[in-house]
């Protein structure tokens, strides 16, 4: 029995919780590997919506366990609200959620440091959630960082005490107003800690390399996108982890050979949160229907999404340093009504056309070169057979598989559970 992975192709929010969910029936165990509470994942189901930051998306399944993996970073604030949102849904959460040892936490100034390093930017910034995810992934890789399993041993407060005066000689070195009350984020913290504790911490790489060897099935779940990578996304402008295939073997740390399918999940356009080139962004009525249609607002922090054409030159990017082996379109339904559908399959760059994503994109230096087609009218999201689909939608669909060479596997036509087609 293999892992298979389920990754967002563009720069997040692609809805991946939605098909975890969806997925999660077939599965033993879903897995975090990367990322923390940057991200927002949507679940809906049964008339109700449900927003996880750090807990994977299926933790709503009575059989399945949910493992957060070394590779997450923890904010326990962020976690126990998570936690107190599930507590009305009767789930069993210390017998299904389980944490990594090797996880690392986010710390009170950890946001602090996000917040100034942002401030010290001006117009550069990059647009982060502000949720002290760079500077954690800074410490972790700077061997400074504060992991889970330190929770466990005696001295952990010398340790956290000693890693704040850091971070707060830090904050004052970037000289930018930022205004905070120690005292009572601190408060909040080792409240929160408490709380986390009472879950299970596990060796996770043992716990599911275990499982692989009982045959147990895992589906690993990617938080962000391909073009946030930390390496191969639109850099500076990106998260600071591995958003792509590789990222979950040192995540969980599950080999290479233990891979199966990879599921690349993308929108039927593209949208991005925060800042950084995006070629085919719109500014016209166009955007503007997809925002709406879409109700493109970031699942985190609430801040609208830009919102374009679908981009196949960086899907096809995306495809390949993934290894992608089935796709899934996202929101369909939301071209329902446009005459006119563009997909930018080459860039003018500089002034020469190419057809691969170059090193310095730029929002001044490329241009998107499209495609055309027809749109179709139909109301998708009451659709529940691939044969009801438009012929305009099934030949957008074609398009986009020959282009990037890997088979559309599922077509979504709404946010519910049930809205979900597989072809
Ligand atoms: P994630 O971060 O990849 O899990 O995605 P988000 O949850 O941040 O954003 C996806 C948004 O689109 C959520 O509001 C979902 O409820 C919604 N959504 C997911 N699939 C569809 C779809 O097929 N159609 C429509 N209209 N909305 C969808
Ligand atoms: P999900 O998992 C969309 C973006 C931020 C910013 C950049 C860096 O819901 O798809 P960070 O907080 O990581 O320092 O921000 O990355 N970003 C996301 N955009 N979806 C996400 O997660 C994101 N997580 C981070 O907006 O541009
Ligand atoms: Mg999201």
């Amino acid at each position: 029995m293999a892992v298979n992975l389920l990754l967002g192709l563009q720069w997040g929010d692609e809805g991946k919780g939605k098909i975890v969910d969806v997925l999660t029936s077939n599965y033993d165990i879903i897995a975090r590997f990367q990322g923390g509470p940057n991200a927002g994942h949507t679940l809906i189901f049964d008339g109700q919506k449900h927003v996880l930051h750090t807990i994977p998306s299926g933790i709503f399944h009575k059989n399945a366990m949910n493992v957060v993996g070394n590779g997450v970073v923890i904010d326990p604030v962020i976690f126990q609200k998570e936690l107190e949102n599930l507590s009305k849904f009767n789930i069993n959460i210390s017998s299904k959620l389980f944490i990594s040892r090797k996880a690392h936490l986010i710390l009170p100034t950890h946001r602090l440091l996000d917040a100034a390093s942002e401030a010290s930017k001006g117009k550069a910034k990059i647009g982060s959630t502000l949720k002290g995810i760079g500077p954690t992934y800074m410490d972790k890789t700077g061997r400074n960082g504060m992991r889970i399993g330190d929770l466990e041993l005696d001295d952990w407060k010398e340790k956290y005490s000693a890693l704040t005066e850091k971070h707060i000689k830090m904050i004052d070195f970037y000289d930018v107003d930022i205004e905070y009350n120690l005292a009572e984020l601190e408060a909040e913290f080792f409240n929160a800690i408490d709380i986390l504790k009472q879950l299970p911490f596990i060796d996770s790489e043992e716990f599911l390399n275990n499982a692989i060897k009982e045959n147990k099935s895992i589906l690993a779940e990617g938080a962000q996108g391909s073009m946030l990578d930390i390496d191969f996304g639109t850099y500076p402008f990106v998260t600071s982890s591995n958003t792509t295939a590789a990222g979950a073997c040192t995540g969980l740390g599950i080999a290479p050979n233990k891979i199966g399918e990879v599921f690349g999940i993308f929108k039927a356009y593209t949208t991005r949160v925060g800042s950084g080139p995006f070629p085919t962004e719109l500014f016209d009525e166009n955007g503007a229907t997809m925002s709406k249609v879409g109700h493109e607002f970031g699942a985190t922090t609430g801040r609208p999404r830009r919102c374009g054409w679908l981009d196949l030159v960086a899907l096809k990017y995306a495809v390949q340093v993934n290894g992608v082996t089935q796709l899934m379109m996202m929101k369909g339904d939301v071209l329902s009504g446009f005459d006119t559908i563009k997909v930018c399959t080459s860039y003018n760059y500089k002034g020469t056309e190419i057809s691969h994503l170059p090193y310095n994109i730029e929002e001044h230096n490329v241009t998107p070169i499209y495609t055309e087609f027809k749109g179709w009218k139909e109301d998708l999201t009451s659709m529940t057979n691939i044969k009801t689909l438009p012929k305009e939608l099934n030949e957008y669909i074609k398009f986009i598989e020959d282009f990037v060479e890997v088979p559309v596997k599922i077509v979504s036509v709404g946010p519910d559970r049930k809205q979900t087609i597989m072809r």
